[in-house]
Order: structure tokens, then C-alpha cells, then sequence
């Protein structure tokens, strides 16, 4: 998939950036186990700069583009339409979250490669990081809940002969796949790469 290609690149470009300012140490060794400081929570002092601090185009698509087969799958009625309805209760909060603060880091990436963002981005992004880093293992267990309920909705899809909600299952299992191995830990390190914690 494009998309998903952009995306590791992104991420690519950023860990020379971080390899080019911190010359010899280890970039992703230890990363999942080692603590990140982060700053901590209070939003009013970044309100202003979250505004500048955006999700990344395709990234924003691509949530609109499954919202809207969402919708479709519900629509077509059955057992489809309420196995979708099931997929639509267990992605609401999950997607306003990631769109909250799981995401909107990764629109700094192009600006990290080519030179620094301006200090309110700077804050947020390391903000929303820090906040990602403390909901990991919830958002992971609704990617586990999602996913269950897709599963249910590709056995009601094939027996009611629904092949686009099918593809569309595996579409979205694809895409929590994607977050899980590349968009969540490639914010992670923009947090941790802002607040200067590579150690
Ligand atoms: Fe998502
Ligand atoms: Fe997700």
C-alpha cells in the first residue's frame, strides 16, 4: 500500500535525523522498555500551537475512508449491518483518541527531517507522546476488541455473501496492524527525539 510506504519512509527520514544530531548512541535498542519523560499534562498552554500541529493527510483519509465503508456496512442490514454496528461501538473512542493525541505527532515528522518546529508544536507533540505512552496498553487491548468484532464480521459477511464488507474487515485489521508496528511507535519516538530523552 502507497500510504504505508510513505509512512515508513517518514519515519526512516526521521531516525537519520535523530542519528544525525546524536551521533553513536543506539536509536531503537531498548525503546519499548526505556521510560520516557515527557512533559506532563495541562492542556491550555498548548491550545494555541495544537491547531498547527496536524495529522498527517493520509492518515486522515485513510480514517474517513473506513469511517465512511463503516457506514456503508451498516447500512446493508442483516447480520452484516449489525456486525458492523459492533465494529462502529468498539472504533468510536478508540479513533477520537488516536485522533486526539495518537496521531497529530506524526504531522511534525516532514519538519523533524528537514529542520526544527516551532516551540508550542514542540511541547504538544511531546505532550500527546507522553499521553500515548500511558494509554498504550488500553489502546492495544481495543485493537484486540476490534478486532474480535471484524472477525465476526467477516464470518456473517461470507455466509451472507457480502465480499466488500469482507475486504473491508481486513482492510481495517490491516490498518490497526500498520498503527500498532509503525504509527504508534513512530510517535512515540518523536516524543521521546522532542524531549530529549534518547538515552
Ligand atoms: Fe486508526
Ligand atoms: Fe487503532
Amino acid at each position: 500500500m502507497r500510504f504505508r510506504t510513505a509512512l515508513i519512509l517518514v519515519t526512516v527520514l526521521l531516525a537519520v535525523a535523530v542519528i544525525a544530531r546524536l551521533s553513536g548512541r543506539p536509536l531503537l535498542g531498548n525503546f519499548q522498555h526505556e521510560g520516557t519523560a515527557g512533559a506532563h499534562g495541562h492542556g491550555e498552554k498548548t491550545s494555541q500551537s495544537r491547531a498547527g500541529l496536524k495529522i498527517p493527510e493520509a492518515l486522515k483519509a485513510e480514517h474517513e475512508e473506513l469511517h465512511k465503508e463503516l457506514a456503508a456496512a451498516i447500512t446493508v442490514g442483516g447480520e452484516t449491518g449489525q456486525a458492523a454496528q459492533a465494529v462502529a461501538d468498539a472504533l468510536h473512542l478508540h479513533f477520537e483518541a488516536e485522533e486526539r493525541f495518537a496521531l497529530p505527532p506524526l504531522g511534525l515528522l516532514k519538519t523533524l527531517a528537514e529542520g526544527e518546529p516551532d516551540a508550542g508544536s514542540r511541547e504538544a507533540a511531546i505532550e500527546m507522546a507522553s499521553m500515548l505512552k500511558r494509554e498504550y496498553p488500553k489502546m492495544l487491548a481495543e485493537h484486540g476488541e476490534i478486532k474480535k468484532a471484524l472477525e465476526k464480521l467477516i464470518t456473517v459477511a461470507k455466509k451472507e455473501s457480502r465480499p466488500g464488507q469482507v475486504e473491508f474487515a481486513h482492510r481495517l485489521m490491516s490498518h490497526a496492524q500498520t498503527e500498532e508496528e509503525v504509527l504508534y511507535p513512530a510517535t512515540l519516538l518523536v516524543g521521546r527525539f522532542l524531549a530529549g530523552t534518547d538515552h
